[in-house]
């Protein structure tokens, strides 16, 4: 189902959006060498808690994954891409991490991942991949405009990433969002301009660029949810919530600036 919100809800969504964002930059800003994966989840859990939210991730059990994901926030490590189970790991100088978060709080969601890289010795190729990410994030969100369609914006976000020399993945994308994290139409990394849904305003999508280095394809982790690169290479993820608007996209998951 495609959900249309009104006006009302989209304000809803924005406070949603800030908050995700706050987090996303208060969980940056406090993670060091030594930080572990568990104090992430936990930091998390305590801020979604204190604004009132509920956690979209917690109790969610997909087809893709093993069970309910039990956790508060992915995190992916290096070559760990999307749903990265938080696991008992202290981050080491030079990793890249990803972390993906989502919440609902009055009855809008919003999602929200950033990549970085932890501590001095940043990897030049990881680098490169999390700018590649973010600037057809960018792409994306600049093509998301009333009128124009999902393969616009997919076609948009493909040409960055392939310009930028990566293979890209289709089996995971973005996504429509609203009163619930995962809906209709689904946004593949890469598309045919012209083609699928029209955009129109009080649509939310979720944009998800994301690369693995030298491969398209994905392994499952032990764990039953962690999917990382086949071949161990680097990866990187940017999302954003936007809703479209009369005017064209507006981005609803930036950080307000304020440290939760
Ligand atoms: N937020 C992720 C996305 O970008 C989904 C994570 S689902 C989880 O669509 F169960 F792994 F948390
Ligand atoms: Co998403």
């Amino acid at each position: 189902m495609i959900e249309i919100l009104s006006p009302s809800e989209v304000a809803k969504a924005r406070v949603t959006g800030a908050l995700v964002a706050d987090i996303l930059y208060t969980l940056k800003s406090r993670t060091t060498v030594g930080t572990n994966l568990l104090d992430i989840d936990r930091w998390t859990k305590e801020m979604i808690l204190k604004a009132g939210a509920e956690s979209c991730y917690v109790d969610y059990a997909p087809s893709f994954g093993r069970g309910p994901f039990g956790h508060y926030i992915c995190t992916g490590v290096n070559d760990a891409v999307l749903h990265g189970l938080p696991h008992d790991y202290q981050l080491a100088d030079g990793d890249l991490l990803t972390l993906d978060l989502a919440v609902l709080k009055d009855g809008v969601a919003a999602d929200s991942a950033i990549s970085f890289v932890v501590g001095e010795s940043a990897p030049p190729s990881g680098v490169a991949m999390i700018e590649a990410t973010e600037r057809a994030l960018s792409a994306g969100i600049a093509a998301a405009v009333p009128g124009a369609r999902i393969g616009d914006i997919s076609h948009a976000i493909g040409s960055v990433l392939g310009a930028a020399g990566y293979p890209v993945n289709v089996e995971f994308g973005g996504h429509g969002i609203g009163s619930t994290m995962h809906q209709d139409p689904h946004v593949p990394n890469t598309g045919r301009p012209g083609r699928g849904y029209e955009l129109r305003p009080g649509l939310l999508l979720a944009l998800e660029p994301w690369v693995m280095e030298d491969t398209a394809k994905l392994v499952t982790d032990a764990d039953g949810w962690t999917l990382r690169s086949a071949t161990g290479c680097l990866t990187a993820h940017s999302e954003h919530t936007i809703a479209i608007t009369d005017s064209g996209a507006e981005i609803l998951t930036l950080p307000t600036g304020t440290l939760l």
